[in-house]
């Protein structure tokens, strides 16, 4: 809350009396009132000044107490809602104690103890919000659309909301990095949910799915018979976004043409329609985004310098999902909240193993995949909890070829020293009868190869090989078709073959001799299975 500002109180009365009196008492007290008729105006004048305490009466014409308190809990969930109320109405009271109102004071009123309720609330408030990010705080639902709730409140996320909190009320343009998937449109929708331009066009335009030839009309528009196909006039994204908020998408696949087009029209706000030769001004904030190295762009040449720094006054990055793993289970609660009501379903819970594997995966698709394999175990799941058999196969698969790759590169940098007990420990625990069968009979001993490195490995190997599947089948549940050969011969073939490649300084005919492969099929290989040396 701003010092200088006095704290602002929405107060809605129907009685005229009434709504004098809190006035005359809250001016007189520092405070600041708004003052509101009936449940309507209260909702309008809510959205607009979003104070932190309201004091709502029950009776109201149109929109009443309860509803309004509804409405400004979707709003804003961290408001504190004290409803009045006279003896007659105390179960609505508790009701609205049920919907999240902070408390309830009885006609007639003491005016100390008004004082003391709000007192209250302001300090419950200072307080929760101090810890919680302003943005989430303010469970960002701008005029109900819950698609752009942000969850999430990790120390990295926090920093975002933190900057998103400085910038929105001014008018500059933001940057915003991420990788894909990982919230940069949301975050955008978000800024413009909170900034004065909130009630005008937020519009989005993806400059990597637009054909160079057509980018210039998307974003200026043109007059009829422009060009071959402008078969009616067209107005384009920058002047329908003109006092709202233009939002690109990839920007830096945008053609260096178009770059410098571009530019002129930030510099001068005024844009002609593709065919025209009238003058359009044209205002919007620009908020653009990327996934790709824009320092690398830069000096590739494919972005222009001077766009870039007036398209980068303010930079927001969105770390991937991997380095603020604690969002994970807010957001895994969320979508499964979101989940079932679409798909009237009522998961209750996950299983330990697959939070602990939702956790652990790396999820390079970032929030969208982690919502996309959180949609399709909920769709599956026929009971109350979801389990590994309703995560989808690629991903469990995807995580375990890693692992199996992690385990024999260990292995193989083990080929320099010998062996030591336990040095594979680290991957997957299974506590299986294959797995433990054959540690015993490693540890039996007293065979030929016991001092012999390379069957040491190769019995490694078997080891590993033998663990991995304990573990698919562990995961799998019931048994079910998946491609686990074809993963896991590839995955050994591919450390095999990039390996030998290595120690041969990438000569295939070397390494084709040493494998005792044929050379294009080696060649056929490298190719297939995107083998980089
Ligand atoms: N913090 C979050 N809380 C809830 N949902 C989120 C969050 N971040 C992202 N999402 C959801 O994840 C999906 C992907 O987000 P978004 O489209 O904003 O990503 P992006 O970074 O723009 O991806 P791309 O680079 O592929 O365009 C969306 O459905 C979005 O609603
Ligand atoms: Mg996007």
């Amino acid at each position: 809350m701003n010092s200088v500002q006095k704290p602002k109180i929405l107060v809605a009365d129907d009685e005229n009396t009434i709504r004098l009196a809190f006035e005359n008492l809250l001016t007189t007290n520092n405070y600041e009132p708004i003052l509101a008729r009936d449940g309507i105006e209260a909702l309008e004048l809510f959205k607009k000044h979003k104070p932190p305490v309201c004091v709502i009466d029950i009776k109201m014409p149109g929109m009443n107490g309860l509803e309004l308190l509804k409405e400004i809990k979707k709003v804003k969930q961290n408001a504190f809602v004290i409803v009045v109320t006279a003896f007659a109405d105390m179960e609505k009271t508790i009701e609205a104690m049920k919907f999240g109102a902070y408390d309830f004071l009885k006609k007639p009123f003491d005016n100390d103890n008004i004082l003391m309720l709000i007192k209250k609330a302001y300090s419950a408030y200072d307080l929760i919000t101090s810890n919680v990010p302003a943005v989430q705080s303010e469970n960002i639902l701008p005029r109900g659309a819950s698609e752009f709730r942000i969850i999430g409140n990790s120390p990295k996320m926090q920093e975002v909301y933190k900057l998103i909190g400085k910038i929105s009320d001014s008018h500059v343009a933001v940057m915003i990095t991420g990788e894909s998937g990982s919230g940069k449109e949301i975050i955008a929708r978000v800024i413009h949910a909170n900034s004065p331009r909130a009630e005008k066009s937020f519009i989005a335009i993806n400059c990597s799915a637009i054909p160079e030839t057509l980018i210039e009309s998307e974003l200026f528009g043109h007059e009829k018979g422009s060009f071959t196909g402008a078969i009616s006039k067209k107005i384009g994204k920058f002047e329908l976004a003109s006092s709202g908020t233009l939002f690109l998408d990839e920007v830096a696949e945008m053609g260096l043409e178009m770059q410098t087009k571009f530019l002129r029209v930030l510099q001068e706000k005024e844009i002609v329609r593709v065919g025209g030769n009238e003058v359009v001004k044209v205002d919007p904030r620009i908020i653009a985004a990327t996934n790709i190295d824009l320092e690398k762009a830069l000096s590739d040449g494919k972005l222009r310098e001077d766009l870039y720094h007036r398209l980068k006054v303010i930079s927001i990055h969105i770390p991937p999902l991997r380095e603020r793993r604690e969002d994970i289970k807010s957001l895994v609660d969320y979508f499964i909240e979101t989940y079932n009501k679409e798909l009237n379903k009522k998961i209750l819970s996950v299983s330990p193993e697959v939070m602990e594997f939702l956790y652990k995966y790396d999820w390079p698709g970032n929030i969208r995949e982690l919502k996309n394999v959180v949609e399709s175990a909920v769709a599956i799941c026929r009971d109350n909890t979801i389990l590994f058999e309703h995560l989808p196969v690629e991903i469990v698969a995807k995580f375990e070829g890693r692992k199996v790759a992690t385990a024999l590169l260990a292995a193989d940098h083990s080929a320099a020293a010998p062996l030591k007990a336990g040095h594979t420990e680290s991957f997957i625990p299974v506590s299986t009868g294959a797995a433990s069968e054959q540690g015993e009979q490693n540890e039996g001993g007293g065979d030929a190869s016991k001092n012999d490195p390379g069957s040491e490995l190769l019995s490694k190997i078997e080891e590993l090989t033998a663990r991995l599947v304990s573990y698919k089948l562990s995961v799998m549940g019931n048994i079910e078709k998946t491609d686990f050969y074809e993963e896991v011969i590839n995955e050994i073939e591919k450390i095999l073959i990039s390996n030998v490649l290595k120690k041969f300084k990438g000569n295939q005919v070397k390494t084709s001799k040493f494998l005792g492969i044929n050379r294009n099929t080696l060649r056929t290989k490298i190719e297939k299975l995107n083998i980089t040396h």
